[in-house]
């Protein structure tokens, strides 16, 4: 399969006119393009603009609303509710990230949940935010049925992912564990077999709670280390709906759905690094253990260890540089709905590449 080349700049440009043109504000279509590039430039390419179509879909459709002035209900020094009201998970993130950071710069720990929301992409983009350079961020999300108990024939809960991350030093500006609760994420499954690749078995189950290895034939994801990914999983519908009162796991929608909202809660939250420490120090310290970290001895043919987020932040200093990689069938995806939308995509198509 022929995979293109793209400047991440161009890419972000196009796919904000592209939600301009589906009736977004500016500055909100460039915040949800900035989450989408975003996975792309860390190689989450399931969570990257292979999501643009159906975000644009929910829009067009009623799915998600095309505002973000999404009311605080309740407040404190340290703590908000927001009600996304069915609106764009990414402008819900953008407004509870900001409400955190600010709370604790002077409350030193801040909590901002988010109920009747949608889907809020790739956790990192959320906890790296949220950390900033002096501060621990932390973001968690329900999503849409998609696992549940070990043995289970039903889902009863999404592979609810959680994020936290902080800057490790100068070398180390991006420390982020960022994981989906399942054994893997479904999208990604859904990219690799976009891309024509296998999907190995273990990852997805069927209608009889049994292992498949095609997209087509998954009804549910196995959670992460079973009984122990099926609790964190739980953990988060308690930082997410159960404080934010949003609507619970079994009850929400499918999020491919284009004309109902997911109505996904979420939680973001921030610790302040000063509360504790002086900053130069703790970053020292950190930098100093990720150091300790790599020079750990491995087995043959390993490389060396890796920090939590390590792998993603290498290729997007990569992907910065040398352009991000969408396979062809993006690409046609991409340029379908500009035409549609009346954007040109041309420039998609302009630079193959071997890279995968
Ligand atoms: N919005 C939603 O509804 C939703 C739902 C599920 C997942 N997601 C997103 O999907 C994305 C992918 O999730 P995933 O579970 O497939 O992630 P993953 O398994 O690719 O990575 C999980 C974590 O492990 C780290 N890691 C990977 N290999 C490593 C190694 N060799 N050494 C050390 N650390 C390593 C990564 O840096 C990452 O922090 C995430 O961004 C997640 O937020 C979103």
């Amino acid at each position: 399969m022929q995979n293109y080349v793209v400047d991440s700049g161009k890419l972000k440009e196009y796919t904000t006119k592209l939600f301009l043109a589906a009736g977004l504000a500016q500055t909100d279509a460039q915040a949800v393009s900035e989450l989408l590039v975003h996975a792309d430039l860390r190689n989450v390419r399931s969570h990257g603009v292979l999501r643009t179509v159906p975000y644009l879909e929910k829009i067009q459709k009623g799915g998600a609303s095309k505002t973000s002035a999404y009311p605080v209900v309740k407040e404190t020094t340290n703590s908000a509710v927001i009600d996304a009201q069915g609106g764009l998970g990414a402008l819900a993130g953008e407004k509870a990230v900001a409400i955190a950071r600010e709370k604790a710069k002077t409350a030193l720990m801040s909590m901002v949940v988010v109920r009747n929301s949608n889907h809020f992409g790739m956790g990192a983009h959320w906890a790296l935010k949220l950390a900033g350079n002096d501060m621990i961020g932390f973001a968690c999300s329900t999503t849409d049925l998609t696992m549940g108990p070990p043995g289970c024939k039903e889902p009863f809960m999404g592979n609810n992912p959680f994020a936290v991350a902080f800057k490790a030093g100068e070398k180390y500006p991006e420390f982020c564990v960022d994981m989906a609760t399942s054994g893997v994420a479904l999208g990604k499954c859904k990219d690799l077999a976009k891309r024509g690749k296998p999907i190995p078995s273990g990852w997805m189950l069927d209608k009889n709670g049994n292992d498949t290895t095609k997209v087509e034939d998954c009804y549910m994801m196995t959670p992460m280390a079973g009984h122990k990914g099926f609790g964190i999983a739980l953990i988060v519908e308690l930082f997410a709906t159960l404080l934010s009162g949003g609507v619970l796991s079994p009850d929400i929608n499918n999020q491919d759905l284009p004309d109902v909202p997911e109505l996904s809660s979420q939680c973001f939250g921030c610790i302040n690094i000063s509360a504790f420490r002086d900053l130069a120090e703790f970053q020292e310290t950190a930098e100093n253990y990720i150091d300790r970290l790599h020079q750990i001895p491995m087995k043959e043919g390993a490389g060396d260890a890796k920090y939590p987020g390590e792998i993603e932040y290498t290729s997007k200093l990569i992907n910065l540089k040398e352009g991000v990689v969408l396979p062809e069938t993006l690409t046609e995806d991409l340029m379908a709905i500009g035409g549609e939308l009346k954007v040109d995509g041309s420039f998609l198509r302009e630079h193959k590449t071997e890279r995968q």
